[in-house]
């Protein structure tokens, strides 16, 4: 893949960089977080250096709540940049190209969601994005590994069309994962959260392929793994059923069955008293409580800390429990901390990850590397071959 330092000179060049500013939006408003961040470094490099930057970016899924506008967008990430960013309802517009033909040196714009169009799906050179865009265009950066696994056109469209180069974002990201998939023994997964599609994928291929020693397994995949052994967890296997999640279980147990001796699961558990404290149970007693479990306890963190601490490499991703809750947080923020303070290369995974970190006060520094990547990163690690990169290599 060719980077930005073979991009040369930028001043003056009109550069499409593709980022991803998709976010959780909360009471109408765009939250940011890492991604923001990361994209920021890139942009505000290429605008220091004299590009004019035309953003290309996306938010939510069609059909979906978080569906909407990059307008809000525009203001947080000019944020992160310290730059003015100027929005556009418009993707390839006669108006729009006749602006992005007139920008100076340095400006940036950014333009509107690439899903609102029908041909983002199509993935091709052959839609007039790319035939309208790469007229006003000098070359195409793809900033983000995190959509690099979509054949998108506002991702893979504009090779052969343009030169194409990886953005500094990506470029760390490629890096740092790539140094996950040839590890240093022994690797630790410490792998917690809700989205058990993404687990499962990751633990389906890292488990056969070997490249993984221990999983230590806290949140609802902690707690399938349990179920599928037969633990009963009480009012937990209701709330689990009623949440779709016990639809995974026969995959749990078939891991289980192949591979049990690489899992380790939670010994004990935390509920919620009346009073609003926290109160930690052995796995027998869950049962008796007749209230779900939403944390890991102090056994399951001390030995797992063990494990950790002795572990060459450490990948960390998702949630032990419900931190949002101050009573619930205990077990993701030591694990965090735990992960942080060890000797070995520690990667943390997904953008849901790297905002619990900031919210539980743990420093991203402390970390080998942050991923800000979800499904990519997953499928990169899964040794699958995403096609963002695919069409860099091109
Ligand atoms: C992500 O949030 O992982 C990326 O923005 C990709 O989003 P998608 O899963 O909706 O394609």
């Amino acid at each position: 893949m060719n980077g930005l330092d073979e991009l040369g000179d930028v001043k003056g060049k009109t550069l499409l960089v593709r980022v991803d500013l998709n976010s959780s939006i909360e009471g109408g408003k765009v939250v940011g977080g890492p991604r923001f961040e990361v994209h920021a470094e890139t942009v505000r490099e290429l605008s220091s250096k004299g590009a004019k930057v035309v953003l290309l970016a996306h938010q939510g899924r069609p059909g979906k709540k978080d569906f909407a506008s990059l307008k809000g967008h525009a203001k947080v990430f000019g944020k992160s940049a310290k730059r003015k960013v100027k929005f556009f309802d418009e993707l390839f517009s006669e108006r729009v190209l006749s602006k992005i033909a007139k920008m100076t040196n340095g400006k940036i714009f950014l333009l509107e969601n690439t899903r609102f169009y029908a041909e983002e799906d199509l993935g091709s050179p052959e839609t007039l994005m790319v035939k309208q865009l790469s007229g006003v265009a000098d070359a195409f950066v793809l900033d983000a590994f995190s959509v690099a696994h979509r054949p998108h056109t506002s991702v893979v469209g504009f090779s052969g069309v343009l030169p194409c180069f990886a953005g500094r974002a990506l470029a760390k990201e490629f890096e740092a994962l790539s140094k996950l998939k040839m590890p240093e023994r022994p690797v630790t997964y410490c792998l917690g959260g809700a989205k058990m599609e993404e687990v499962l994928s990751l633990l389906e291929t890292s488990l056969p392929g070997g490249t993984v020693d221990r999983v230590l397994c806290s949140g609802v995949a902690g707690e399938l793994f349990l179920l599928a052994k037969g633990v009963d967890l009480g009012a937990k296997k209701g709330f689990l059923e009623e949440k779709g999640f016990t639809q995974h279980l026969p995959r749990f147990k078939k891991l289980l069955e192949e591979y049990g001796e690489k899992i380790v699961l939670p010994e004990d558990f935390a509920f919620e008293d009346k009073d609003g404290f926290r109160v930690e149970l052995d796995l027998e007693q869950v049962p008796k409580v007749g209230k779900p479990v939403f944390d890991v306890g102090s056994r399951t963190i001390k030995g797992f800390k063990k494990i950790i601490r002795d572990s060459a490499t450490v990948f960390v991703k998702g949630p032990a429990g419900m931190y949002e809750k101050p009573c619930f947080e205990a077990g993701t923020q030591q694990l965090f901390k735990a992960v942080a303070s060890c000797k070995g290369f520690t990667v943390v995974g997904g953008g849901d990850t790297g905002t619990a970190l900031k919210k539980l006060g743990v420093r991203a520094s402390r970390f080998g590397y942050v991923s800000t990547s979800g499904g990519a990163m997953l499928e990169f690690l899964a040794g699958r071959k995403l096609p963002g990169l695919e069409a860099l290599n091109d």
